[in-house]
């Protein structure tokens, strides 16, 4: 399965903070936003991946993940010159897709939980067409909207509803099999003059072959497209670290745990940071590693 990460658009709603660079790039606590949809690719499975960023912040987007390999990944960089839509990220990374199923996550999306890996994955390997995620949220007028049945299957998906057929907002990350590019580049703009992911998904729905995994109160979504849910992330980020002594979103702890590469080389990455805690954090999980000691409960989990 390939990945691509879509980190473009202007940040309207973050502005003035976006004039400085995008919002995929701000912190959350004390990473770039982006680790954390990079960190749910890689728990997925995902090496080979695609981030589609605006041309200014190309550079920094380099100079943070190079090819990827030091991760054991794959990564490719291409530019969206204006924010077309969600889905025009299918049309931007055609060529990388390349008629595959991809995994598309949206560049301002955390998730955490510990059966996180496991629901992932679960879900990645029984894909028919494409697998979306429903969480429960107290107001999903922002997001787009699951209607299900009374057992909990898909019957619609509306974008931003003023009435909400439910309280189950789609976050962004979608699985899709390889028609994925076939179906976004049959897609008209929307009135808002996008191409909409939800037109992608109810093509799967029309044809019977969208499936939507609950994400259970065990995982946290957590989308920072506002200054308060900017905050409210670094603070939850902050607090599981700070009482678990853990990291999320720590890449090169992940790709160790996943195997892309051995405890060494993540020594070594954490070495090359050794002055901030994340990097000491990196070279002391190597080395429990290394000592054989038992993983990470969410490892375990894998
Ligand atoms: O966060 C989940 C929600 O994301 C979903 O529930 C909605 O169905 C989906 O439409 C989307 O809603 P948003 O209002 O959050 O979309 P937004 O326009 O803010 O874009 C989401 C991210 O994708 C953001 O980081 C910017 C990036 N983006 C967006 C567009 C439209 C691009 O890189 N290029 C684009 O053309």
């Amino acid at each position: 399965m390939k990945g691509i990460i879509l980190a473009g658009g202007n940040g309207t709603r973050l502005q003035p903070l976006t004039f400085a660079g995008s919002k995929q790039l701000a912190p959350v606590y004390d990473k770039p936003m982006i680790y954390y949809p990079l960190s749910v690719l890689m728990l997925t499975g995902v090496r080979d991946i695609l981030i589609i960023c605006r041309a200014e912040e190309l550079h920094v987007f380099r100079r943070l993940f190079g090819d990827g390999a030091h991760l054991g990944l794959r990564i490719d960089y291409a530019t969206q010159d204006k924010p077309r839509g969600i889905a025009d990220a299918l049309l931007v990374g055609a060529d990388h897709i390349c008629g595959e199923e991809c995994a598309l996550i949206l560049g301002d999306n955390l998730f955490h939980g510990a059966q996180l890996p496991v629901l992932l994955r679960r879900s990645a390997a029984k894909l028919r067409g494409c697998v979306l995620f429903g969480h429960e949220v107290a107001d999903p007028r922002q997001f787009g909207v699951a209607e299900v049945d009374e057992h909990g299957r898909l019957l619609s998906i509306q974008e931003k509803p003023e009435h909400p057929p439910s309280n189950l907002a789609v976050p962004g990350l979608y699985f899709f099999d390889a028609r994925a590019c076939d179906i976004a580049r049959s897609l008209a703009p929307s009135a808002r003059g996008e191409l909409e992911i939800t037109d992608v998904l109810r093509a799967y729905l029309d044809a019977g072959t969208a499936d939507l995994v609950w994400l259970g109160r065990g995982v946290t979504w957590l989308d920072t497209g506002t200054h308060e849910s900017l905050l409210d992330a670094a603070r939850f980020v902050r607090d599981l670290q700070h009482r678990q002594g853990t990291r999320l979103g720590c890449v090169e702890e992940i790709a160790m745990y996943m195997g892309y590469i051995g405890p060494d080389a993540c020594h070594a990455l954490g070495a090359e940071m050794s002055n901030s805690p994340y990097g000491r954090y990196v070279m002391d999980r190597a080395g429990t590693f290394r000592q054989g000691l038992p993983p990470l409960s969410f490892v375990e989990e894998m």
